[in-house]
């Protein structure tokens, strides 16, 4: 907490501590105005502190490396935003990322030669440290952990051979609970590990084991029969309760998954809740700490607007003062599947800055439409410190293009946003080689153009004025002739093919918008013919090609809405 006082001599920044200062210091950092003549500090005066002392952001460095100065930026940006705690995602199926003295084939076999060494690790430490950011490792174990066991078959549950996994999903190699091998590899690891993280917390994942290989190891079996361990979720307990004393013994603090709740792990651990709220409200009342992650998962591409109303303690919650107080806050999660270094910074920002103000400030703070303006501009403020959110999509853009001159894929990748959750893995199977250079790639998530445009078209509907109507021709204008403009351009840039359906469907629908508003200016109803021609248009341009879908589709359906024009049931007809 800090209070920040400005008047006409002074600035000044009190707080009992050093972090308190610096997050004054962001907050003033963030008041600089100008009237058009001169810049300024208002006089102010704030007294200021965090809801919730758990404020984070994973990053799975996993899927895809993200080389250090990659995490640096999104530390800036992180501590601008007030947010204190970044999860390092550092292995998975796919990769072990850090570099391990006591097992170097962890690092030298499992990460195809990207892994951040130690002094690298050190460095990050100490830069997350003087922004007042703890790293919080992880080190997801039983499950995903292929790349564990490729470097060292032992760990696994089978005799089997291990490949490094280059696709994604859940997968089946397991650490093997029953080895006492395990523990002592484990033991060690964690001693090394404990003096390179200084934080009291380590993260052991714990998510997703889907135990087949336990089931198909006969030594397994005969294991959990001789120690009366009934099934794989009691293994998979008996495993942690083993892995718990390693850490105690190394004095860390366990943070997992939530599925590693059960009732006989000690009140000091936190449980990560991914899988439901009520996990979360499940966890409080069991006494246990946690944190939440449902509804912050930043890979499901969900606008800005739904992770800013996601509170971890809603206002008509049965949970006690108590319980609340176990809620230590939350986590932003920005898996790593589909995103790489060029193009995760636009997927962690903006958004992020609203899960950061859920996290701090008030819980009766959420409106979104002032939200909305105010991300509009700490956006730019990202770029100041560094974030690629907006000049690498412009780099991608030009690639895209084959050109310096992007401003027609500019107009056209302003109204699409790629496909939300995990739609585009059921289009083709993406393996970590994949490229993310496409359009989709480029394309971002909540784009804010669509949203203006929408507020028009509401306004407009509302009152008729003749400046909104003369605003929306021109923009729809605009949109029938892309589709033209960008055939010319894809003659010369493959990549961009994918998308000509799409350019065409907005060329469609915007025709219809101008038709609409003409025959609303002539009085006009339409007839039935135009009203079905309407319809399939639209219902057309509401399917996703190249993994994007136009984003502008609802704000053309009210348009062309007909019951302005005397006819019923077509917008209801065309959201079905
Ligand atoms: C998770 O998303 N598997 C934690």
């Amino acid at each position: 907490s800090y209070t920040l006082k400005i008047n006409e001599n002074n600035i000044t920044i009190d707080s009992n501590t050093d972090i308190g200062i610096l997050r004054g210091i962001e907050t003033l950092l963030q008041l600089l105005g100008n009237n058009g003549k001169v810049y300024f500090f208002p006089a102010v005066e704030i007294k200021d502190h965090p809801r919730f002392p758990w404020r984070g952001l994973l990053i799975d460095v996993s899927r895809h490396f993200m080389p250090v100065e990659v995490i640096k930026r999104n530390l800036d940006a992180m501590a601008s935003v007030k947010l204190n705690v970044l999860h390092l995602h550092l292995t998975d199926d796919q990769s072990f990322r850090n570099e391990c003295k006591t097992f170097p084939r962890l690092h030298e076999i499992a990460s195809d030669g990207n892994y951040y060494t130690q002094s690298q690790m050190k460095e990050l430490i100490e830069y997350a440290d003087e922004r007042g950011i703890r790293i919080v490792p992880e080190f997801d174990i039983p499950g995903h952990t292929t790349s564990w066991i490729v470097a060292y078959p032992g760990l696994g549950s089978l005799p089997v051979s291990y490949k490094m996994e280059r696709f994604y999903g859940v997968k089946d190699p397991v650490l093997d609970p029953s080895k006492k091998s395990v523990y002592k590899f484990l033991d060690k690891f964690f001693r090394e590990m404990a003096k390179l993280f200084p934080d009291l917390y380590f993260h052991i994942g714990g998510d997703e084991v889907n135990g087949k290989h336990w089931n198909k190891s006969k030594r397994i079996q005969k294991f959990m029969k001789k120690h009366k361990i009934k099934n794989n979720k009691e293994l998979q307990a008996y495993f942690n309760r083993k892995v718990l004393k390693i850490l105690k013994k190394h004095h860390k603090n366990m943070i997992g998954w939530d599925e590693i709740l059960e009732p006989y792990m000690p009140k000091d651990i936190i449980i990560q809740c991914w899988r439901g709220k009520e996990t979360l409200y499940k966890t409080a009342k069991m006494g246990y700490y946690t944190i939440l992650s449902n509804g912050y998962y930043l890979d499901l591409l969900l606008p800005a607007s739904t992770h800013y109303l996601n509170d971890p303690i809603p206002e008509n919650t049965d949970l006690t003062e108590t319980e609340k107080g176990k809620i230590l806050g939350g986590e932003a999660a920005m898996w790593a599947e589909l995103v790489n270094s060029e193009n995760i910074d636009s997927r962690i920002w903006p958004r992020t800055a609203v899960i950061a103000e859920r996290l701090w400030s008030s819980s009766d703070i959420k409106d979104i439409s002032n939200m909305y303006k105010r991300l509009e501009k700490i956006n730019l403020y990202f770029e100041d410190l560094g974030v690629c959110h907006i000049k690498n999509q412009e780099m991608m853009l030009r690639r895209l293009c084959n050109s310096y001159d992007i401003s027609v894929l500019k107009d056209f990748i302003k109204v699409v946003e790629p496909v939300k959750y995990y739609n585009r893995h059921k289009s083709r199977p993406y393996t970590i080689f994949s490229p993310l250079s496409r359009v989709v790639d480029a394309a971002i998530p909540d784009p804010s153009f669509p949203r203006y445009f929408n507020e028009l078209v509401n306004d407009y509907l509302k009152t008729d004025n003749k400046d909104l109507e003369n605003k929306i021709l021109d923009i729809l204008t605009k949109w029938r002739e892309l589709h033209n403009k960008l055939t010319q351009l894809n003659s010369n840039s493959p990549l961009l093919n994918e998308i000509l359906p799409l350019s065409f469907n907005l060329s469609k629908i915007s025709e219809l918008g101008i038709e609409a508003i003409e025959m609303k200016n002539k009085g006009k109803i339409p007839e039935q013919k135009w009203l079905s021609e309407a319809i399939s248009i639209l219902r057309i341009a509401k399917e996703p090609h190249a993994e994007l879908e136009l984003a502008v589709v609802l704000s053309l359906i009210h348009i062309s809405e007909p019951t302005r024009l005397g006819m019923i049931s077509y917008a209801v007809f065309c959201l079905k």
